[in-house]
């Protein structure tokens, strides 16, 4: 069989469901031994059943990803089940409604900051000195479109999916040399839970720019997975500090 990543040790953060289930699902019929991080046990468990099924390698584990403590026990049980950790996908995320600057409160931006964009920092703290004493490590950031333009979300998830890119680009500037490599996905609308969420209750605007994309169709969580496959794999050795927009063409209209 010919395994991609055949050895790994992968840690996917809000792997309970959507791309992060994908991911850690499609990286497990890679090869990997996969961590499935996620707040909501239950379904990193689900997760793991899934991948137990297809023959894979994972390990469930419950983590807030907004919280220095839980990070840091997650990551430490993380390793020692896994026997290391070489790559790591920072994928939880959570959206604020689209709520404009004035509707957005102190404790909202602090909630969309923390779980889109603090996390990124606690989760690669506690395991890039994993990946400097193995001499590699591969680094895969969720960001989203609206890392790039004003229609993705509102003040506080905007903001932080742009910080997203930022932290890939400097993270990769420190580290590159050290065999660390980072980059960031950037989904415009994926068929999740998330995005239903957002069809029920967006309002007119958002919908109809959503439903407009040339492709025609929202992407399923499977396709973003390959993307993310092909940067953990060797095959984009030379991929450093890049930010790759997989939106259907929803930007480029
Ligand atoms: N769905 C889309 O269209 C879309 C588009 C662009 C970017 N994104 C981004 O992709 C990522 C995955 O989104 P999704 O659509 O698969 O969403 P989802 O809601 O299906 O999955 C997110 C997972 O993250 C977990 N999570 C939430 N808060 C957490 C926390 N504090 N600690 C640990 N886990 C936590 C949830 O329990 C859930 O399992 C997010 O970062 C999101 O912002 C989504």
């Amino acid at each position: 069989m010919n395994e991609r990543l055949s050895g790994r040790k992968v840690i996917v953060t809000g792997a309970g469901s959507g791309m992060g289930r994908a991911i850690a699902r499609r990286f497990a019929a890679e090869g990997a031994a996969v961590a499935v991080l996620d707040l909501n046990a239950e379904s990193a468990q689900e997760t793991t059943a899934l991948i137990a099924t297809d023959g894979g390698t994972a390990r469930a584990v419950a983590v807030d990803v907004s919280d220095a403590r839980s990070v840091d026990a997650a990551v430490a049980e993380s390793s020692q089940a896994l026997g290391g950790v070489d790559t790591l996908v920072n994928n939880a995320g959570i959206l604020d409604g689209y709520a404009p600057l004035l509707d957005t409160s102190e404790e909202l931006w602090d909630r969309i900051l923390g779980v889109d964009l603090k996390s990124l920092f606690l989760m690669t703290r506690a395991t890039l000195p994993l990946m400097l004493e193995s001499g590699a490590g591969t680094v895969i950031n969720m960001s989203s479109i609206a890392g790039f333009v004003a229609r993705g979300g509102g003040a506080a998830y905007t903001s932080a999916k742009h910080g997203v890119i930022g932290f890939t680009k400097q993270l990769s500037a420190d580290y590159g040399r050290a065999g660390i490599r980072a980059n960031a996905i950037c989904p415009g609308a994926v068929e999740t839970s998330m995005t239903r969420q957002i069809l029920a209750e967006g309002d007119a605007a958002v919908i109809e720019s959503i439903n407009a994309v040339p492709a025609g169709r929202h992407a399923q969580p499977e396709e973003i997975a390959n993307l993310a496959l092909f940067l953990a794999s060797e095959e984009s050795a030379f991929v450093h500090g890049a930010a790759y927009v997989i939106d259907g063409g929803w930007t480029i209209v």
